[in-house]
């Protein structure tokens, strides 16, 4: 048995993320491809910095077309199963960043019709839930004149009629053994990953000459475009190049799931103060039983889900986090102390998040495009 599983509909066990580059055939994020990144955009976020986006296929080749004067656009995407948790959100703040050092366009895909045909969900479901993370994504402060954000249903002419060319070149038996699906799949199942690979080529097809991709997301949908790289070349276009994320873990514990499924697994970004206080009172921590053990022994940040929720956002910089990394280890700083900062850090920043979702509410119109 596998110790950890990770495809796009399931993300299980402790991930390893060292053997899971060697499974998936991704590449690890060097210091010298930071450095290249560094040289354009003068710093590195956080996220590079911590090695958070840890991996990437054909990364390099983006910044050498990019050298050369040929700038590329950013792809990503939600599935609209629920409300977000602070997982979703990273690949779109990583892509905002990236939108505004690369000044690049942006085009965000919402899989209301994959969550309808794999999940126990109406479209009329998928759909509202859809509209609703496009206010959570637009609060990130994407740019409005670059960035273009639609559901799959509504704008299904234009997918359509690319997604058919992507599904001629894909058999069975190969979307069969990358998804692991069986003969009881349902079929619109099976057709979804064709969807999935077209806005890595759209830019393309509208501008009518080849224009460079590069698509950030959490590593459990690189599957998807290890296929769409076979098929594209075939059709004429560029592979898709792709940077990897870590998961967020859950504050469950790092085996635990973060899913809408179990709610005290996540933050959402609809969260209340009250969830957020809750939640983390009841985050699994890497404190001892006793006050006077941890005082004595210390703390293990290593499989703390609060101090993962630093690492991962809530941090302040680099010294901040090694501060509170020696502090736990020695005894110094207790989980509940530690608990009430990051609670403290996250009501600001969802007061915050809840306030520009607000404001989007009359904006979408200027994200949204249908056919
Ligand atoms: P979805 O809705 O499952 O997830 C949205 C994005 O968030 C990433 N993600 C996470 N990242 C870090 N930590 C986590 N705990 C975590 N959970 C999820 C996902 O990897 C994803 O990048 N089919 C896709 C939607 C999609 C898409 C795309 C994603 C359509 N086109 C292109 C990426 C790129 C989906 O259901 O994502």
């Amino acid at each position: 048995m596998k110790d950890f599983v990770v495809t796009p509909w399931e993300v299980k066990g402790e991930v390893d993320y060292e053997k899971l580059i060697k499974e998936f055939g991704i590449s690890p994020l060097t210091q010298e491809l930071l450095e290249r990144i560094k040289k354009h955009t003068k710093e590195l976020h956080p996220f590079l910095e911590r090695k958070i986006f840890f991996a990437h296929r054909d990364l390099d080749w983006i910044l050498d077309m990019y050298e050369k004067g040929e700038k590329f656009y950013l792809y990503t995407g939600r599935g609209p199963s629920g409300e977000m948790h602070l997982g979703h959100l990273l690949p779109f703040i990583f892509t905002k960043w990236l939108q505004d050092k690369f000044d690049a366009k942006v085009y965000i895909q919402i899989t209301d019709d994959e969550k309808f045909l794999f999940k126990n969900l109406t479209l009329e479901q998928t759909k509202k839930f859809g509209y609703s993370n496009a206010l959570d994504i637009i609060a990130l402060g994407f740019d409005k004149k670059k960035t273009f954000i639609f559901l799959d249903t509504e704008y299904s002419k234009t997918l359509y009629e690319q997604a058919i060319k992507v599904a001629k070149h894909l058999t069975f038996s190969t979307v069969k053994a990358t998804f692991g699906f069986t003969n009881e799949t349902n079929v619109g199942a099976i057709f979804f990953t064709s969807v999935q690979a077209v806005p890595a080529f759209l830019e393309s097809v509208k501008e009518g000459r080849n224009v460079p991709c590069l698509v950030p997301l959490g590593v459990d949908q690189d599957p998807h475009f290890r296929l769409a790289r076979d098929v594209l070349p075939k059709l004429g276009f560029y592979k898709p190049a792709v940077i990897h994320s870590k998961f967020f873990p859950s504050l469950l514990g790092k085996n635990a799931k973060m899913s809408a499924s179990e709610p005290n697994s996540a933050i959402f970004t609809t969260d209340s103060e009250e969830d957020v206080d809750r939640k983390i009172k009841n985050a699994f921590t890497g404190g001892a039983t006793t006050i006077k053990e941890q005082k004595e022994k210390g703390g293990n940040p290593e499989v703390c889900s609060v101090y993962s929720y630093y690492y991962f956002l809530f941090g302040k910089d680099e010294k901040e986090l090694k501060q509170i990394y020696e502090d736990c280890k020695s005894g110094k700083r207790l989980c509940g102390e530690c608990k009430q900062i990051l609670a403290e850090r996250i009501k600001k920043f969802l007061k915050e998040h809840q306030r520009k979702r607000e404001e989007a509410k009359k904006e979408i119109d200027k994200f949204l495009i249908k056919d």
